[in-house]
Parts: structure tokens; C-alpha cells; sequence
């Protein structure tokens, strides 16, 4: 029997290609649609059984809701958006069809799911389910399986917050007025690290890191945290506190 056929909404470039490519090396014939592609979403919606959403996070919503009404109740519609509450309520209000929300927690740049996480968020059906988690665990993802509010949660962290911090490091940088070039020679391998980090950041797809930031409903109450700690750390620097620094770091270890 011939696997049944997938499509990809958005398949035609970064995420959204790379799972045209790993579905496709897993045997099933995959289709994509991308804004001057030739197939539609109804094209796709009649041929396949599952329909995968991997378009920018500006668009998601709306093109869940073009797509998911021609979806039947048998089939899978899913998405890769890195948040999960939004798309997942959009996904259920859209269609009939059985519905798990999927972040993979890696980029197009990896080779392989080998030792990547993915998180699920299954929230209507239970027939797809077992093959989703078959499909990404027989290649070695780490799955987590939660709700999209807690999954929402914890990309404030891993996300915002993370990002955030890159771009405050970079835009010091490049206020500082020193030239990379003039930098290089005194780097030391723990700056070359960061800055090749703010470099990504800055220069693979700056859309995608801004809308992480700012799209997370929980990105102000760690803003709030963040601004608390730096206020904190500059007073301690102003009286030269150099023993409540170390301890701001460690708490335990006191001074020396
Ligand atoms: N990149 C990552 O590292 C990563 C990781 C995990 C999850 N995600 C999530 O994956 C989603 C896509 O991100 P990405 O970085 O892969 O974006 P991307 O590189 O900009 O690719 C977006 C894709 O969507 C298509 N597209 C754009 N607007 C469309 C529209 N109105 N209708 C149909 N297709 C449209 C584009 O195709 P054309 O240009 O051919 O129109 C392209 O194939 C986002 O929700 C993001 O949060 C991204």
C-alpha cells in the first residue's frame, strides 16, 4: 500500500522545507505550497491526509483558517509555529479535522531530529497521535508532550528572554564603537561564541526573532525581572560592591 500523502503549507522554504525533506525520506509523497506555488490549499487539502502549517508566525492564524474548513474529520492538521496557544485555538476553531500543534525546537540547519526536542500538544483525536510520535522518535527526537499554555510559558524563557539578551549584547556592541575587526584580535573563545550567537540572531532572519519576542504573551512579566536584575547589578557596580556582585552571582559561597 502507497503512504498516504502529506502537505505542507509554507514547505517551500526554512522549517517548513526541511519536514518536506524528512517526511519525503521517510517514504510518503510530500507537496508543498508556498505563496507562487501552483498548487492551492485546496489542492492540497483534497490529496492529503495530514497538512502541516509552517508559515511565518504574522500569517499563521490566517492561513489556519483558509486551510483547516477543507480538511474532513479524519484528517491531521498541524502546525510548527514556535508558540502553541494561538495556532492550536485557531487550528480547533478552523476545522473539523484531528489537531496536534508541533514546535520543533531546532532550526533548518540541523542534519538530522538525532537528539532534537520537539514539543506536541495534542488537542483533538487520537489517531494520528501514535504516528506523529513514531515518526520523530524512531529518528531519535526527545519529545515532550504538554499543553500549549505551559509550552507558551517556557518559550518565554527559552525564547524571549534568551533572544532578548542576544540583542541587548549586540546593540551594545555596536554603539561601543569599535569595529569588529579592531575587536578580533583581543576575543577570547567564550566572546567568539556569543558573538557568532548575535551575529545569527542579527543576520539568519531578524522577522522571525522579533516576532518570538514580541509575540510571547509572557515576554513583559520577564522584562520585568530582567530590568529588576540589571537596575540591581548596576547599583552594586556604583558603590563598587565587588563582594555583593559575587554574591548576587552565588549566594552560597559568600565572600572569599
Ligand atoms: N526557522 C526556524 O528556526 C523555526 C523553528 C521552529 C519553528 N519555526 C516556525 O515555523 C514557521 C515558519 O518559520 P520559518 O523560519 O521556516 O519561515 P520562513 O523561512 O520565512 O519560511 C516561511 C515559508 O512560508 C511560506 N509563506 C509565507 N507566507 C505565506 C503565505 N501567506 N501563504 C503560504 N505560504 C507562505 C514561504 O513560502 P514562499 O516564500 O515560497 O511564499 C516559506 O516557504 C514559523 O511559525 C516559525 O515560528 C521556525
Amino acid at each position: 500500500m502507497n503512504p498516504f500523502e502529506i502537505g505542507i503549507v509554507g514547505g517551500t522554504g526554512g522549517i517548513g522545507r526541511w519536514f518536506a525533506a524528512f517526511f519525503a525520506s521517510e517514504g510518503y509523497p510530500v507537496h508543498v505550497v508556498g505563496r507562487n506555488t501552483d498548487l492551492t490549499l485546496r489542492d492540497l487539502a483534497e490529496r492529503c491526509r495530514v497538512v502541516i502549517v509552517a508559515v511565518p508566525i504574522g500569517v499563521t492564524q490566517e492561513v489556519i483558517h483558509r486551510v483547516g474548513p477543507l480538511l474532513d474529520p479524519g484528517a491531521l492538521l498541524m502546525d510548527l509555529t514556535s508558540f502553541k496557544a494561538a495556532p492550536v485555538r485557531a487550528m480547533l476553531d478552523a476545522s473539523a479535522a484531528e489537531v496536534i500543534g508541533c514546535h520543533p525546537l531546532f532550526g533548518p540547519d540541523v542534519p538530522s531530529l538525532e537528539g532534537q526536542n520537539v514539543a506536541i500538544c495534542p488537542a483533538r483525536g487520537e489517531r494520528w497521535l501514535p504516528w506523529l510520535r513514531d515518526r520523530l522518535e524512531k529518528n531519535g527526537a526527545r519529545i515532550v508532550e504538554t499543553t500549549p499554555e505551559r509550552h507558551d510559558r517556557m518559550m518565554a524563557l527559552v525564547q524571549a528572554l534568551n533572544h532578548l539578551d542576544t540583542i541587548v549584547l549586540g546593540l551594545t556592541l555596536r554603539e561601543a564603537g569599535v569595529s569588529p575587526a579592531d575587536l578580533e584580535p583581543f576575543t577570547t573563545p567564550i566572546f567568539r561564541m556569543k558573538a557568532a550567537i548575535v551575529e545569527k540572531v542579527f543576520g539568519a532572519s531578524p522577522r522571525l526573532y522579533a516576532e518570538l519576542i514580541a509575540g510571547n504573551p509572557h515576554t513583559d512579566e520577564l522584562l520585568a525581572i530582567y530590568e529588576t536584575q540589571l537596575a540591581r547589578l548596576k547599583d552594586l557596580l556604583a558603590r563598587k560592591d565587588i563582594d555583593g556582585l559575587a554574591a548576587a552571582l552565588n549566594p552560597g559561597k559568600g565572600s572569599p
